[in-house]
């Protein structure tokens, strides 16, 4: 039996007061104690308004022979007629009854539903907000300031991804991730009032490029083969210049020429190419010196990038069809690595992802996370980092219909390239106090309204605000802590 006890009533509307047509005065018992942002219902029967409390309580003094009561300033939401939600185009009479409303019935009317366990309304703890896997389809972006609660969120995401049997690779950049399989030792208070227990996820694949440390001893560790490498990312990741970039397309063509069809082209092979032209060079004075210097240059970046210990190493790959197994979790850590290091293996990653998707598409769709996703793929580093960029962008834009969704975490949204950024359709934005990474969100994040903008910069740890096309509108959620085992980086 749901209980319902009438909590007060619509007010007359007086003409000192500031309402908004949208708004309605409502009053109580004084011993009724309404939060700010609890939902109510005015009215009762088929036909009612669902309101949000939003200002009060004002006190003002008993009347002759009557108790004092407190005021309220309720937001109606929504009407609804026959069971049906429609606009709010007038306003509750004075004297009807407000009432306690089903949080089942918020829920429904805020458009939340799903299987995907986020947290509850900031405003109204009653009301917990889920998510329909179905988001994942669509790429997500988390944004906020540094401990504004980012990794948690995304983590959290991990969690409910997995146990709706998808498969999670995440680029873990601090190497938070890497005990996701134990159960969670913090804020395991806070985790109790979303009902939820401390649990490791089932299946955790922790793996480290070959040359970096992780302290799991089970990490697997990986190398990357330079046959497999797409060789415009490569050559990027190195940082040629175009010229030393043609020159070492140009090696690779030569040595294939001359590499039997069952062996694969290495980087040595390149290196040793090169050395022997470079020798050349120094018995043919008549070379113009921009030549001879381009092709020294490429060779101290390609030995640069051999010195790495990561490619054509004594280590197998990452395997995809291991990456791509239901509700699996697969870490990179990369808390170890060098830019170098990070930026190879996560073009290689993405492109392998990608192909082997399209190759495989009964594979379980794949949640592909992407932290300090501003350091990686930055607008700034776009005519320097346009292959890797484009190979981005295409894994977002191709991989979207297909079962391959990103997470992408960043500070700094107003750094990503604007491509990237309109393709996450879900966004959880936590407090941001920078004026230009609020309005980039701004400019291009729909149904969220001013005043919720407003409360950005002053969100707690975990508060957020969440703009997804299933929710009718934007709401403001409290992000539940992880289930399973964080790492504090701080
Ligand atoms: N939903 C939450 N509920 C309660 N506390 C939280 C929540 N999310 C985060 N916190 C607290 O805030 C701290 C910072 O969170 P987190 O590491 O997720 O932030 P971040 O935005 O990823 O920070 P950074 O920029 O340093 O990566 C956590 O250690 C935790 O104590
Ligand atoms: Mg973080």
């Amino acid at each position: 039996m749901t209980e319902k006890p009438i909590l007060g009533v619509v007010d007359y509307d007086i003409e000192s007061s500031n309402l908004i047509s949208s708004q309605c005065s409502v009053s109580t018992p004084i011993n009724v104690d309404l939060k700010r942002g609890l939902f109510v219902k005015i009215g009762s029967g088929l036909s009612y308004y669902i309101a949000q409390i939003v200002d009060g309580p004002y006190y003002s003094e008993a009347k002759l022979g009557s108790a004092p009561r407190s005021q309220y300033v309720a937001e109606l939401s929504t009407f609804v007629e026959n069971g049906e939600p429609r606009a709010a185009l007038s306003r509750p009479t004075p004297g009807t009854n407000v009432e306690r409303i089903d949080s089942n019935e918020v829920q429904r009317f805020l458009g939340v539903a799903g299987s995907m366990r986020l947290g509850s309304i900031i405003t109204d703890p009653r009301v917990s907000v889920t998510m329909d896997p179905a988001t994942l389809s669509r790429h997500i972006g988390v944004f906020g300031t540094t401990g504004s609660g980012k990794s948690n969120t995304i983590q959290v995401l991990m969690e409910e991804a997995s146990k709706q049997g998808f498969s999670v690779l995440v680029f873990d950049v601090e190497g938070e991730y890497v005990e996701m399989d134990k159960p969670a030792e913090m804020l395991l208070d806070r985790l109790a009032t979303f009902n939820m227990e401390p649990a490791g996820v089932e299946d955790l694949s922790v793996y480290v490029p070959n040359p970096c440390f992780c302290h799991r001893s089970d990490a697997v560790k990986f190398g990357i083969r330079f046959s497999d490498a797409e060789k415009g990312v490569f050559g990027e990741v190195c940082g040629l210049s175009r010229m030393e970039e043609l020159y070492f397309l140009d090696l690779i063509e030569k040595v294939a020429a001359v590499t039997p069809e069952s062996r694969e082209i290495t980087l040595s092979a390149i290196i040793d190419r090169l050395s022997t032209r470079l020798k050349g060079q120094t018995d043919r004075p008549s070379m113009p010196p921009f030549i001879a210097e381009a092709h020294t240059t490429l060779y101290s970046k390609l030995r640069l990038m051999a010195g790495q210990g990561l490619i054509d190493v004594d280590a197998r790959g990452i395997r995809m069809e291991d990456v791509f197994s239901r509700g699996r979790v697969s870490v990179v850590d990369f808390s170890d690595a060098s830019d170098y290091v990070r930026n190879i293996v996560m073009a290689d990653l993405l492109d392998k992802a990608f192909r082997y998707k399209i190759a495989h598409p009964d594979t379980p769709p794949l949640l592909i996370v992407l932290e300090e996703a501003h350091a990686f793929i930055s607008k700034e580093k776009k005519d320097r980092m346009l292959a890797t960029l484009m190979l981005i962008i295409e894994t977002a834009r191709r991989g979207r219909k297909r079962g391959l969704s990103l997470g992408i975490v960043t500070q700094q949204p107003a750094h990503l390239p604007p491509e990237l950024l309109e393709l996450c359709n879900t966004r959880v934005i936590h407090r941001m106090s920078s004026a230009v990474n609020i309005d980039v969100l701004k400019d291009s994040t729909g149904n969220v309204p001013e005043g919720l903008w407003n409360t950005v910069p002053s969100l707690g740890r975990g508060e957020t605000i969440i703009s997804s096309h299933k929710y009718t509108r934007a709401l403001s959620v409290l992000m539940r802590p992880t289930c399973s085992k964080r790492i504090a980086t701080e």
